[in-house]
């Protein structure tokens, strides 16, 4: 069977299908679009969404599954900087857990951000469990203190972290936020941290407009990233999967008043 089907009844051959595939799979053949290279798509969906007809469909991203969009939602310059600078890191949290509903519905956000050659290839361990969560802080804390005292350069300036926790019991790894999440993906996609960023922050955008607040988990995810053995299986991760990204999440107990400023933008024209 075909990869790219073409309804000639409703194709106006104007090429778009062919123009927006970055992969060759579709081109302009005579009779019109012609598929050249189907083991090349990299499922991104394009061809089936730009055409201004529905007359293509595509057997790995199908028009059925793609959404109608009457008009191209754009928020004005104004709102989308403003939602864009008021979003914050979250680190004061209500002790308030949050619903599997509305964790699926923050998380389901993640599958739309951008990855590399829409390799995709995420999943994700939602931890509210206060004993899996006071782990997750107890063994980074762990992780970094072996580090500390391995000599490894660059862990040496967190030796007062480590002092603090001990010190104190204050949670400055997940800082006592009702739940974490953690993305993993499997060991053989060398992309997984770049698209846990990307997805991660996705979810930290969407967020705010359902009432939560996020903070990367910079902390833990070195942790995971080491492949730290006693974070892993805390975390039930099998062999095969890495840990590629963590970030704190809950309902927050502050609010900001106003939008912080920046360094300046530095930009060279060339
Ligand atoms: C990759 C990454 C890792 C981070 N890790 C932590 C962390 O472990 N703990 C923490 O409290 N904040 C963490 N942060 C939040 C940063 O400190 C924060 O983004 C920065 O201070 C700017 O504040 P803002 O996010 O409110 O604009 C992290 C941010 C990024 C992008």
């Amino acid at each position: 069977m075909s990869l790219i089907k073409i309804n000639q009844e409703l194709c106006i051959k104007c090429g778009l299908c062919a123009e927006v595939c970055a992969c060759g799979v579709v081109a302009m053949g005579e009779a019109g679009p012609e598929e050249r290279y189907a083991a090349g798509c990299m499922e991104c969906g394009h061809c089936v969404a730009i055409c201004p007809k529905a007359a293509i469909d595509n057997n790995k991203t199908p028009l059925a599954r793609q959404v109608e969009l009457s008009e191209y939602p754009v928020l004005s310059p104004e709102k989308a900087a403003q939602f864009l600078r008021s979003r914050r890191s979250i680190r004061k949290y209500k002790q308030e857990k949050v619903s599997k509903e509305k964790m699926l519905e923050l998380l389901d956000i993640a599958r739309f951000a951008p990855t590399g050659t829409n390799s995709q290839g995420l999943s994700y361990i939602v931890v509210d469990k206060p004993e899996i969560l006071k782990g997750i802080t107890n063994v980074t804390i762990d992780w970094f203190e072996k580090q500390v005292s391995a000599g490894v350069e660059w862990a040496q300036s967190y030796a007062g972290l480590v002092k603090r926790y001990k010190r104190t019991g204050e949670d400055i790894i997940l800082r006592d936020a009702p739940g974490v999440i953690v993305a993993i993906a499997h060991k053989s996609l060398p992309i997984g941290h770049d698209n846990a960023r990307f997805s991660l922050e996705y979810v930290e955008l969407y967020a705010t407009t359902l009432g939560l607040g996020t903070c990367w988990a910079g902390f833990a995810e070195l942790c995971g990233g080491a492949n730290y053995q006693p974070l892993r299986n805390l975390l039930k991760v099998s062999d095969d999967m890495a840990i590629v990204g963590m970030m704190m999440v809950g309902y927050p107990r502050i609010t900001y008043r106003r939008l912080v400023d920046r360094n300046p933008l530095q930009v060279t024209w060339l």
